[in-house]
This record gives structure tokens, sequence and C-alpha cells, in this order.
């Protein structure tokens, strides 16, 4: 897996290299259940309409405590394109949500592909800023181990969009 410097916390179901500057005790509380929502970003991935691109995206949000499903919807239009986060958040913040503590994102790459082709677009990090804080967690896909298990990048959202957007 390729991934910038940090460290890693390892399980019986997963390994999650976690980029810096995330502190571990952030990170751990959540942990139990990363592998579930990587489970469910890819079961979103494998319903994903994407005919034109052919490139298949999975996501899982968890807004308030609930998680929520989404995945890249394409248009013959290509501009009416849904990204698979961005569907995530919507449904979750109709559903009355508004406090992003997670975002996972599962891409249809092979494993030990970049971290830039398993990253969350740039409108889908100004979508995540709405909604998250500074030490949201983003997790990445990186697909399974040779043992089974599932790998990705854990990254706190203030590194993938610092300086973002604000009205007022
Ligand atoms: N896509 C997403 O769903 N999320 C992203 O963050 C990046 C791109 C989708 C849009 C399009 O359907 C396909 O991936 C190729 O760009």
């Amino acid at each position: 897996m390729s991934a910038p410097d940090g460290f890693s916390f390892e399980n019986a179901g997963g390994i999650w290299h976690v980029v810096a500057p995330l502190p571990a005790k952030d990170v751990e509380g959540h942990l139990p259940g990363f592998e579930d929502l990587v489970r469910a970003a890819r079961e979103a991935k494998s319903r994903a309409y994407a005919p034109y691109s052919r490139f298949q995206v999975g996501a899982a949000v968890v807004m308030n405590g609930s998680m929520f499903m989404g995945a890249n919807v394409e248009n013959a239009s290509y501009g009416a394109t849904l990204c698979a986060e961005r569907n995530a958040i919507a449904s979750a913040v109709a559903a009355g949500h508004r406090r992003l503590e997670v975002v996972v994102v599962s891409t249809s790459v092979p494993s030990g592909t970049g971290i830039e082709q398993r990253s969350p677009c740039g409108i889908c990090r100004q979508v995540i800023g709405e909604f998250g804080s500074p030490d949201t967690l983003v997790l990445l896909d990186a697909g399974d181990t040779e043992d089974g298990r599932i790998q990705g990048e854990v990254i706190a959202f203030e590194s993938l969009l610092p300086w973002r957007f604000r009205l007022g």
C-alpha cells in the first residue's frame, strides 16, 4: 500500500495506516467500527451507476452516530454526475443529521493503487468541510491484505482541505 508517513493500527480484521497529524487517541475510539464501515462502502460501491467512466465508488458516512451509504450516479450529460461521498452526506443531512464524524471511500481500483485514485475529489472535500470538523476522519479503502484483512488509510479532514471556503 502506498501512503504518506504515519503510524499503523492492526487488529484481527484490519490494518489502518494513520496519516499524521492525527493523534492515536483521536482514532482509537472509532477503530472498532472501521471494518464494518468499509464493508458498507463496498456494498454501496456494488450498486454504483457508472456506465461512462466504469469507475465505481461507494461511500459510508457516520453523522451524529448514524451510518449512511452512497454510490456514484453518472449521467449521459457528464457534468450531472453525482459522487458517492456527496450522495451519502446528502442522505444523512436529509435524515436530519448535521455533524459529520467519519467518511469512508471505496473505489474500484485494485489493491496497491496510489492514494490519489482513492481520495475524495475537490468538490466532495468542500462538502465534507460543510458538515465536518478538522478532526473528521476520512478513511480510504486500500483493498484486502493477502491474509484477507481490510487495509486503508486514516486521514484527518483538515489535511485534505486546509483553508476551505466559508461564507461569513
Ligand atoms: N467519483 C466519486 O464518486 N467520488 C470522488 O470523490 C471522485 C470521483 C466518481 C465520479 C465519476 O462517476 C467517477 O468517479 C469518475 O470520476
